[in-house]
């Protein structure tokens, strides 16, 4: 019988399908990471391995694993967490699960946008400490989001979802991306580079994924090149942004506002980030709705399926 190895808890349809598909699993049923002492023997004899972006595949997990291994099937569309190189050098297929959290994750971009704009996280606050005495004609002023400018980092599925929705508030449209991206293109959005983005853009999301060339892709230097009435918002991946430069500004009152969903050391945040008033702060929630997390079961399960028997996985990562 092909054995998985399932690192965390996962939604009920990823354990259903694998057991009606006749795969023994192993699993690690919690929903925080596996334990680093003991890690390695869990995995050890696995032809599949689930994992998610807390669980660094390397040299070490596989060569743990051993050589039945033949697919590392990341539950997740970013895989940042897997060295692609350690997995080719050993023939171990990699998948991820591309597209079905596309909407999801948009729209939660926009959460962020909307409570930064609006200082959503002050005005919660303020009623729940029974601070609150009443309307007040200059409490909490925010600013417009209608007729603002968004700037699209990446215009990747995720970021092109994210422009979409920003036609309903009747926004003007700036995205950076390596190449042009026709979708934008046909909507009337712009195609400029970082530079001019960050310095026009009043909101600005992030929707490149993690590579050598991203980290920091918003330096210092850049937020420093901001509006100061700019709201940052991140929905990608935490070293995307220097986090303590971001605090700086953010504290400064260099730029408004800023919206995070995803951290540099996750789930440590920067010093200083949590005593900030003008910074949403989410505990990356980006595909958390029940029936994407649901389609990304299903979709890791038929990876493991499809590898397990001597197939390709549906969606193979070869970058
Ligand atoms: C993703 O799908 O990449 C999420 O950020 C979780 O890893």
């Amino acid at each position: 019988m092909p054995r998985a190895i399932l690192t965390r808890r996962f939604p009920p349809a990823l354990v259903e399908q694998l057991t009606a598909a006749g795969i023994d699993i192993t699993r690690h049923n919690g929903d925080e990471p596996m334990p680093r002492a003991g890690r390695l023997e869990f995995v050890c004899g696995a032809d599949a391995i689930v994992t998610t972006i807390n669980d660094r595949v390397d040299d070490g997990l596989l060569d743990a694993a051993g050589d039945s291994l033949k697919l590392v099937a990341n539950f997740g569309v970013g895989y940042d967490n897997i060295d692609l190189d350690a997995c080719r050098a050993r023939g171990v297929l990699v998948s991820n699960t591309p597209g079905v959290l596309t909407d999801a994750t948009a729209d939660l971009a926009w959460t962020l946008i909307l409570m930064a704009a609006r200082r959503a996280v002050e005005g919660e606050r303020m009623v729940r400490g029974g601070e609150w005495r009443g309307w007040a004609p200059t409490q909490l002023v925010g600013v417009d989001v209608t007729g603002a400018t968004l700037g699209v980092v990446g215009a990747g599925r995720i970021g092109c979802a994210v422009a979409r929705r920003a036609a309903g508030f009747h926004m003007t449209v700036l995205y950076a991306h390596p190449r042009n991206q026709p979708e934008l293109d046909r909507i009337g959005a712009q195609h400029v580079d970082i530079d001019q983005l960050v310095a026009e853009a009043d909101i600005i999301s992030l929707h490149v994924p993690m590579r050598p060339e991203t980290h920091h892709l918003i330096s210092r230097e850049r937020i420093a090149q901001m509006k100061r009435t700019a709201i940052l918002i991140n929905t990608a991946r935490g070293p995307v942004v220097d986090e303590a430069a971001l605090v700086d500004a953010l504290r400064e009152r260099r730029i408004f506002a800023a919206g995070l969903d995803v951290y540099e050391n996750e789930p440590r945040l920067a010093p200083g980030l949590v005593e900030l008033h003008n910074v949403a702060l989410l505990p990356h929630l980006g595909s958390a709705t029940e029936g994407t997390r649901t389609k990304m079961a299903e979709m890791v399960a038929a990876n493991v399926i499809a590898a397990l028997s001597g197939k390709p996985p549906l969606n193979p990562v070869t970058a």
